[in-house]
């Protein structure tokens, strides 16, 4: 048996890089798993492939900043499949690099309504939801930028800090009522987001290898696994988590 066999998973952000991977990984270890994305045709391509591979999947076009789409996303996921058993609230954008001073009010509340109120929305939503069932478990992506200051990327840093904070409170709050709140840390992992803080700083993505003391960057596969694994009862004592999912990053 599966470890998701009859669970229902929700993943937003779930059309491309480590959404996309855990979307599919949930998928193949038998949930059936509702996707929430602000792009229509990768939310949709997603379950395509899902779908392909003999499992199940649902998508709902869906911006995390919008208290309208979060509340739709998770009404979608109960309508179609009954309940909701584990979210991963991964939607999150990098936003516009450089020194704070420089940075625009636009540019601030862009990162921090889709990285922070996004993941609020997505939680206050999941949160009676669970409850309903007898619990639950949400995994936030933070960012090794959760845990450490990072020069050039200020306000991403600040958002992912904020996370952090989401996920220690809410798993104070609701632990006790069967809903563990985890984060995932990653340091870079090989996605569009990776590719675009590359080209921003005049790289390649594979030139931040050096920078994780394993050697290299990370899969988005790796990252899912290890989302899986704190959704799975195998991690049932976890819960106010950071999980770096970083080569060694943040041991240095
Ligand atoms: N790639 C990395 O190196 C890295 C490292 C640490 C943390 N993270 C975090 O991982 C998460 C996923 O990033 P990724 O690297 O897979 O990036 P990505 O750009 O490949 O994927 C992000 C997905 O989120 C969707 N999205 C963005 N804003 C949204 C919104 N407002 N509403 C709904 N969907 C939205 C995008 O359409 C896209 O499908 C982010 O929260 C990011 O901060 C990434």
């Amino acid at each position: 048996m599966a470890d998701f066999d009859g669970k229902i998973a929700l993943v937003t952000g779930g059309g491309s890089g480590i959404g996309r991977a855990t979307a599919i990984a949930f998928a193949r270890e038998g949930a059936s798993v509702v996707i929430g994305n602000r792009n229509s045709d990768a939310g949709a391509a997603v379950v395509k492939t899902i779908k392909n591979e003999g499992g199940e999947a649902s998508f709902l076009r869906t911006d995390v900043s919008s208290e309208d789409d979060v509340k739709a996303l998770i009404g979608h996921a109960v309508a179609t499949y009954g309940r909701l058993d584990v979210a991963f609230n991964n939607a999150g954008i990098g936003g516009a690099g450089g020194p704070l001073a420089d940075q625009t009010v636009d540019n601030f509340d862009a990162v921090m309504n889709t990285n922070v109120k996004g993941v609020w929305l997505s939680m206050k939503y999941e949160i009676p939801e669970m409850l309903k069932t007898g619990g639950g478990a949400i995994v936030n992506n933070s960012s090794i930028g959760g845990l450490l200051g990072f020069a050039g990327v200020g306000i991403y840093s600040a958002s992912k800090h904020a996370v952090m904070g989401l996920t220690r409170s809410a798993a104070l709050e609701y632990s006790a009522h069967g809903i563990r709140v985890n984060a995932v840390n990653p340091a870079v992992i090989r996605t569009p987001m990776a590719e675009s803080l590359a080209r921003m700083r005049k790289v390649k993505p594979d030139d931040f290898s050096k920078a994780h003391p394993i050697g290299r960057i990370g899969e988005p596969e790796e990252v899912a696994a290890t989302v899986l694994w704190l959704c799975s009862d195998k991690a049932s004592f976890v819960t106010g988590t950071a999980t770096c999912v970083d080569g060694g990053f943040t041991i240095q």
